[in-house]
Order: structure tokens, then sequence, then C-alpha cells
């Protein structure tokens, strides 16, 4: 038994990028009358559609109405910030599929995407990007845009025709189609039915040493974005509202008002920006209907695009947004703060501070993790779970004298390592600037940016470094580059 789990083991935590690489592409299917929920029901645009101007036929007209946005407190993963509570609607009409490449091309005249094909979402996006495509499509269709853009101001003109991002509660009201499950395939979402690290499906954290328990057994990690439209549509008809790409909302991050609300724009200041769903490169539990994953308006990701919606009923009004973030610039004083179980994030801070000459500090704990592999992987997930704030055996002695913090750790389970959570928590860094790395074995970031923003929200992110295990003879030349990238100047 113990040989076939540390088998299990090894081939679960390779992480590496071992591909099953089917990527399966088949042509959008149409939804059928099945599609039909009993209170939301899905209508095609009639004659009280308030646009003279044609809707593209790949829309759905989303009729409102009340639904309990955010979790359960019995989900299991759910976050603090998924607080449940009733928001009324009204209608909307939202695109079946994420927005592709090539309709990115046809208005912007470039592509940023990572991976390349028409007919896959458009990723590497970031917030600001999406506004502008969102406007620039609305000119080019003769409607009225809907956006002014001032700086890191962004008016939303909500009488205007044209193009949108969903707010975070539409978002969720499509997402969920009427269920109150994790998922909009109810408790567990399979690598068939949706593009994501099939690898680990829901709850294999809790159960990677006795995979019986599991509702959906580990399956294909394609390793790539998919083309949109590519597994069945949820009941409204929509594709791929968990996995492919996570999808940005025009909403700023920050806790729910809790009281019910209708048609909420979410708070009018803050520093990031949601995004929901889950992409190709997240576990399961990261794809839930509830959780809410954050970036800085200007970052972007391969993990990361975007999703239409236009007015269904004249709006009115101005939704005023403005950024809270301040001008934090990296440089000035640094300090190389990381966290190391095996040794391969300590081998990339000793690079990091042989090339800028920053001083150079190893989070510890009182209680170190066992060095035993298979054990560690146990604790760590364990730790995660519990949201575990473990205490620490050394201290900076004076965190205010630091500017920029570059922060690095081994991504664990797709997040933070704990300790790394104990030391955010540790320090006031208001104004100063965190400059992320990140080791890992395939999973890049996974979704420890987003754990970072939420614990430490009135910091400025800087350019991270992902690092596959120890980086190999690329290194130097990977951190010079972005150290160049983050103004971080040599000594
Ligand atoms: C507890 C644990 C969980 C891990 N989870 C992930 C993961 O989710 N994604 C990933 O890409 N790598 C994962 N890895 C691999 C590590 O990120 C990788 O080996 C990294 O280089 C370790 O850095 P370190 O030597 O500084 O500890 C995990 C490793 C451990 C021990």
């Amino acid at each position: 038994m113990k040989r076939i789990s540390a088998l299990f083991l090894a081939i679960l935590l390779t992480f590496a990028l071992a591909g099953c690489g089917n990527t399966e592409q088949r042509e959008p299917s149409t939804p059928s009358e099945s599609t039909q929920q009993p209170n939301q029901t899905v209508t095609v645009p009639t004659e009280s559609t308030p646009s003279e101007i044609a809707l593209p036929e790949d829309f759905v007209l989303i009729n409102g109405g009340t639904f309990q946005m955010g979790s359960l407190e019995s989900e299991a993963w759910r976050s603090e910030d998924e607080t449940a509570h009733a928001v009324a609607l009204s209608d909307f009409y939202i695109s079946r599929y994420e927005l592709t490449q090539a309709e990115y091309q046809a208005v912007m005249g470039e592509n940023p995407s990572s991976f390349s094909g028409d007919n896959l979402p458009v990723e590497n996006v970031s917030w600001m990007d999406a506004i502008s495509y969102c406007n620039a499509r609305s000119t080019q269709e003769g409607l009225t845009p809907v956006y002014v853009v001032d700086g890191q101001s962004v008016s939303w003109d909500r009488s205007a025709n044209g193009y949108r991002l969903p707010t975070e509660a539409e978002w969720e009201y499509a997402c969920r189609a009427g269920t109150d499950t994790p998922f909009n395939t109810q408790t567990s979402i399979s690598a068939e039915e949706a593009n994501y690290w099939g690898h680990y499906p829901y709850l294999i954290e809790d159960n990677y040493f006795s995979q019986g328990n599991l509702e959906t057994k580990p399956g294909v990690y394609r390793q790539t974005t998919v083309a949109v439209g590519s597994f069945d549509p949820n009941a409204l008809g929509l594709y791929d509202m968990h996995g492919n790409v996570g999808e940005w909302v025009w909403d700023w991050y920050g806790s729910y008002e809790t009281g019910e609300q209708t048609d909420p724009t979410g708070p009018a200041s803050g520093t990031r920006r949601v995004y929901r769903g889950g992409g190709w490169n997240d576990f399961a539990k990261n794809l839930r209907s509830a959780y809410r994953a954050t970036l800085p308006p200007d970052s972007a990701s391969y993990n990361l695009g975007l999703r239409l919606v236009r007015n269904a009923g004249t709006g009115s009004g101005n939704v005023e947004s403005s950024s809270t973030q301040s001008n934090g610039q990296s440089g000035g004083n640094i300090l190389i703060a990381y966290y190391s179980w095996g040794g391969n994030t300590r081998g990339i801070a000793q690079e990091i501070q042989r090339q800028t000459g920053a001083e150079l500090f190893e989070i510890e704990m009182v209680t170190p993790y066992s060095t035993d592999y298979n054990t560690v992987l146990d604790q760590a997930q364990e730790a995660q779970n519990n949201q575990d704030r473990p205490e620490l055996s050394n201290h900076v002695e004076d965190m205010s004298q630091y500017d920029t913090i570059i922060l690095g750790y081994p991504n664990w389970w797709a997040s933070i390592p704990m300790p790394v959570a104990s030391f955010l928590e540790e320090y006031d860094f208001t104004g100063k600037t965190i400059v992320p790395f990140c080791s890992h074995g395939g999973g890049r970031f996974g979704q420890s940016l987003t754990a970072i923003t939420k614990m430490v929200p009135d910091a400025v992110l800087g350019e991270g470094l992902a690092v596959s295990y120890s980086g190999g003879s690329g290194l130097s030349e990977d951190v010079a580059a972005w150290l160049e990238e983050n103004n971080i100047s040599f000594e």
C-alpha cells in the first residue's frame, strides 16, 4: 500500500511538464431545450431589445432575478471573502464564449496571447486592456463606448449600449445558472467537463492517499488553452464558465456588502480587480463558482482572459471607480525575504542577492515542517486547508527601512506556504512594493499572487518571476532580465 501511495504521489506530484497534451477540440455545440432552469429562464432577444443595433448571435439574454452570491459555510476550500448574500439583478446579455484571439485581433490589430489559435480564448490581457477592447469594439460597431478612462480612474456610463465586462455578481449569476453547489456541474468537475489542471480535481488535497473517496478522479492536464466551446455549456448555454481562462470582471476586489443589493458594482475604489472562473492551469478548487481571484488592473497572465456583456435594458447613471494604489516604485532600500523547504527558492534568492547586493532574510518556523517529502505534502495541504499561521522563529528588525521586498517561496498546492502568510501578516507593507518570485514544479504562480494581494492589499505588486525548480543554467540571465523589468538596479 505504501509503495502504491508513493507511486501515486510520484505521479500526482510530478508537477513538471509531463504532458498528457490531448487537446480535443470539438465544434461548439448548441444548447438544447434542457438548458432552461426553473427560476432562471433564457430567452432570445425580442422586440423589447432596447437597441436597434443587432446583437452578435452568440450572445444570450440572461433574465434577471435574485440569487445567493457567495458560498455556503460548508463548502470545502471556501474563503472568508465569499460571504453568502442575496443579490437581485436586472436582465443582461452575455457572450456564450470567452473572447477569442480572432475577435481581439480584428479590433486591436494585435494578439498578446501566449498560446496561438484564432478560436482559442485571448489571454495575457490586463484589465485595462480588456476595457480598451470593449470601447474599441463598441466604436467599430457604431455603439456608444461604455467606459471613460482617465489614467487609473475608469468611469462606466450605465446608459451606454456598447460592450462591457460583467459585474462580479452578473458573472456569478451567469456561471451558477441556478445552482448553489461549488460548480455549475454540481459537487465536482472533471477534466472532461472543463479545461483545468485535471490532475487536481476537487478535494484531491484531502484524498490523495485514498482516491476511492474522490467523486472525480484525476484526469488530463492539457497544459494549454483550448478552443472556446470545447465542453458542454452550463444550463444557460454558456461555455467555459469554469476553466480554460479566468475572466476579468468589472469590480474592484473588496469584502461583500452583506445586505441584499440590486445590480451591485463593487467598491468605488481599490487596488486589485477581480477575475473569475479559473483557467487551464488552476486546480479545481480555484474553479469554484464563488472563488474570487484578484490581480492589479495592469497585470496580465496566460491563464486569464475575458467575456463580453451588453446591457439588455436602459441603464442610467455613472459608476465611478478610482485606484487607491500608491505610486510605489520598486527600488530604494531592498530586502530579499524568502521561505524555502528543499533549497530551490534559497538558491534563487542567493542569485538575486548576488546581483543586487540586497539584504537576505530567510523566513523560518519555530516548528519546521517534516524533512520527509510525503509527510510535508500532507502537512502543507492541511496547513493550507486550516489557513494556519505558524509561528516564525526570526523577525525583520526594522521593516520600515525597506521600500521594496523581493518575496520568494515555493508554489505549494497552487498557493503560498503558510509561513509566508505569517510573514505577510506580521508587518505593515502599506505603500511598499512586493516583487514576488516563486519556485515551482510546473504550476508557475498558481493562485499565489491572489493569495498575496488579498493579504497585503495596500502594497504595490511588482512583476513576478516564476522559476521552474532551481532555474537551471538560465537562472542568472532570467533574474537579471526580471530585475531590469522591475527597475531594480544592479549593485
Ligand atoms: C508540499 C508541496 C506542495 C507542492 N505543490 C506544488 C504545486 O501545487 N504546484 C507546483 O508547480 N509545484 C508544487 N510543488 C513543487 C515545488 O514548488 C518545487 O519543488 C519547488 O522547487 C520547491 O522549492 P523549495 O526547494 O525552495 O522548497 C510542491 C512541493 C511541495 C513540497
